[in-house]
């Protein structure tokens, strides 16, 4: 660690004293500010100079950015701006007040609730990165269903050191486990938690009954004196496909529900809009009582971060989602491709109900991209690999759980999948097959 701190560290500091945000700073996000360096300047200049405005490390010919013409001739509805030049450290203006304009929209109960505005990230990977630098520190409990994303631990785990504490997922009689989530956080007087529906690798998401006892649970947690930093991984946000369940992210309850807890969003168009590559995340923070100091206070941290470490994310792909969200029709088509995917969905929910549980036993799902098989005498890694001399790729994780991505697959060749799956299975099970 630093021996002395920055000043304009301490100040934005100073502006969270008291707060559970200043509580929950891990040491690194403690040392975190934004520079009144180049960024900074050139913003300013971009304001106010209009004669010469030779602050930026980018090149200009006539005014606009110097841009090949192989380059120009393949974006030639956009401008050289748009296309080449630098975004902003916490991304285009419009792009983020139009996501946050989205998420307000996609989240009614949030309303007016006062957050930061969503600042842009190398996907929700980089989100998710950056609030782990900010906030997980060595000894620090990371709380999550064992059911996760992988790359929570290289990020949190490897990274940052923080002890990963793992609940079950789900109870016996298959709903979230609450109980388990009360467990794991225990009497901790910090923790973080780190929810993610639509759930890689399971595609659960609660029902509302489900989400109203998270809710109380953490809120009760924080009454009894936890500082909670909770973290919601909406990278599947939308794709819900049965009814009773929690459409809109958690965050919108938890960004107003308890002074101890600050809640932070990663969403993107990754996942949701269908762009992978883009590489646009957003992250966005909330929690009752901070002030538009207290806040600001927390975006400057961030993009000290952000500036640490990819300094800005892609122009081009934030001027094509801006494009894309703005154009007509986008709206529809998104819903055309959900309801793709939930037809997918339904022809695998038959598939397995009708197989009913035998080697493999499907673990609830209701959204998202996945679902997973939980698998009983056969090792999921060994039909993994059994599929794979068919010619068939899945995701075992570790030897208990085979990953589906029904997502992938086109809703006529679903039966023909799944059927090689569960021959395989019951082939592995055959005495004398291992
Ligand atoms: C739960 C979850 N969060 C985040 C991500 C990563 O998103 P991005 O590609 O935008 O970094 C994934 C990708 O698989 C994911 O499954």
């Amino acid at each position: 660690m630093l021996a002395i701190m920055n000043a304009l560290a301490a100040e934005l500091n100073q502006v969270l004293d008291g707060t559970a945000a200043g509580r929950l700073l891990s040491d690194l996000g403690r040392q975190m500010y934004f520079p009144r360096g180049i960024v900074a300047q050139t913003t300013e200049a971009n304001q106010r100079a209009h004669r010469f405005n030779a602050t930026v490390g980018m090149a200009f010919e006539n005014g606009e950015p110097i841009m090949l013409s192989p380059l120009a001739e393949l974006v030639s509805t956009m401008t050289p701006t748009e296309a080449v030049a630098y975004a902003p450290t916490p991304g285009v203006p419009e792009l983020r007040a139009l996501w946050m304009e989205q998420i307000r929209r996609k989240n009614p109960s949030l309303g007016r609730t006062r957050t930061t505005l969503p600042m842009v990230t190398g996907g929700l990977t980089n989100g998710l990165f950056q609030i782990s630098e900010l906030f997980a520190d060595a000894g620090d409990a990371l709380v999550m269903p064992d059911l996760f994303w992988g790359n929570y631990r290289l990020m949190i785990e490897v990274r940052r050191g923080t002890q990963i504490v793992e609940f079950p997922l789900f109870t016996r009689d298959n709903r979230f486990n609450v109980d388990g989530l009360d467990r794991a956080i225990g009497r901790r007087s910090k923790a973080i938690v780190l929810l993610n529906f639509p759930n890689n690798p399971t595609g659960y998401t609660p029902t509302l009954e489900e989400a109203d006892a998270i809710e109380a649970l953490l809120v009760a947690k924080a009454e009894a004196g936890c500082d909670l930093l909770v973290v919601f991984d909406d990278a599947y946000f939308g794709l819900f496909y049965e009814s009773g369940l929690l459409e809109e992210s958690l965050f919108a309850r938890l960004a107003q529900a308890n002074d101890r807890i600050l809640a932070v969003k990663i969403d993107g168009a990754t996942k949701e809009d269908f762009a992978w590559g883009f590489r646009v995340g957003f992250v966005t923070l909330a929690g009752r009582g901070l002030s538009d100091a207290q806040l600001d206070a927390l975006e400057r941290k961030l993009m000290g971060s952000i500036r640490a470490t990819v300094s800005n994310s892609s122009r081009i792909a934030q001027s094509l989602l801006l494009k894309a969200l703005k154009s007509s029709g986008y709206d529809e088509e998104k819903a055309a491709k959900r309801e793709l995917l939930r037809r997918r969905y339904l022809t695998v929910r038959k598939i397995v109900s009708e197989r009913g549980d035998g080697t493999l036993a499907p673990l609830p799902f209701n959204s998202g991209y996945f679902m997973a098989f939980a698998c009983r005498r056969v090792s999921a890694e060994e039909l993994r690999l059994a599929l794979l001399e068919e010619g068939i790729g899945t995701i075992a994780i570790g030897e208990k759980y085979l990953r589906v991505a029904f997502s992938t697959i086109d809703e006529g060749d679903l039966p023909q999948l799944y059927s090689a799956v569960y021959d395989a299975a019951d082939r592995l099970t055959q005495p004398g097959t291992r």
